[in-house]
């Protein structure tokens, strides 16, 4: 039986944070680094997030902006809110909540960000700069989750590594990281066949299924290193329990080390998103980007 390590998120979200603090106030002179977001509709979940967002800009010095929309926002109204954001010299980081309603196309309001100010890095400028290896605003929860396994194994080189999910938010911008660090990557999706026995091959898992325990504990390879990127609703309506991707209990004495949920990715997650901030605001200023890792 392996004694499994629980990665603490907290923690290592803590200590970033302070960091990130400390920077802000040593900038505080010069500029003061501000914070879109934009809710759009009344997803639980998604207001959640939001107020997470907006309570760590409070606590770290940024300057927080947001605007509660209506679901009902035709896109023409929601692409004039962001080119006003745009052209807002105070603004350096603008956040749309996914997902949007079905009436409105993600993809042409992630276009209309200022690439500069792009904090979650889904524009196709920064993807680009992603897909080249090149400096730009990079996908918070997937720098999380290099981050976390960084900490964890100090070196990816050569590691076969299972990215389970293919998302624009996750999936897909992680694989790219995982093989600029040198792993070896598979990536896994709901059209994989025998999901099983590729898990089972992994020396490291990312879990971003979006199913409530969806991976056992028999299905890791003994001593793997699990990152469970999952944050989903129990399928019992009466329990409010935030359940990850992998079921935790059955991974502990199997894998050498696994994020729990919540306290694992999910504070690692809004953490990047502060640090992006801080990012945007030097860059598109002039001042240099503090170097934190
Ligand atoms: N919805 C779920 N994750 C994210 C995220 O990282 N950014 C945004 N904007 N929406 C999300």
């Amino acid at each position: 039986m392996t004694q499994t390590h629980v990665i603490d998120g907290k923690e290592f979200a803590a200590l970033l944070k302070t960091k990130i603090a400390d920077q802000i106030l040593n900038y505080k002179q010069n500029f003061t680094p501000g914070l879109a977001t934009i809710l759009v509709g009344t997803n639980p979940s998604s207001q959640i997030y939001i107020k997470n967002k907006i309570k760590t800009s409070h606590d770290l010095g940024i300057k927080s902006y947001h605007l509660d929309l209506p679901a009902t926002i035709s896109e023409i109204a929601l692409l004039a809110e962001i080119k006003i954001l745009n052209e807002d010299s105070n603004i350096d980081g603008i956040l749309v909540q996914m997902p949007l309603p079905d009436h409105i196309d993600a993809n042409r309001i992630i276009n209309a960000i200022d690439p500069q100010k792009d904090v979650d890095g889904f524009h196709p400028i920064n993807a680009a700069a992603l897909y080249m290896n090149q400096k730009g605003l990079y996908p918070c929860t997937p720098t999380a989750c290099i981050y976390l396994l960084k900490q964890t194994l100090s070196s990816l080189r050569g590691l076969k590594t299972l990215v389970i999910g293919r998302s624009m938010i996750v999936g897909k911008p992680l694989s790219l990281m995982l093989l600029h660090e040198d792993a070896t990557i598979t990536i896994a999706h709901s059209q994989t066949i025998d999901l099983k026995t590729l898990c089972l091959e992994a020396d490291i898992i990312v879990a971003a299924i979006g199913r409530p325990h969806f991976l056992r504990g028999s299905w890791i390879k003994p001593g793997a290193v699990i990152i469970d990127v999952g944050i989903n609703r129990s399928l019992d309506p009466d329990s409010k329990k935030i359940m990850g991707d992998v079921c935790f209990e059955e991974a502990l004495g199997r894998a050498s080390a696994i994020t729990p949920v919540p306290g694992g990715v999910g504070p690692m997650t809004i953490a990047f998103l502060m640090y992006n901030t801080l990012k945007a605001a030097c860059l598109r200023r002039g001042y240099e980007v503090p170097d934190m890792f």
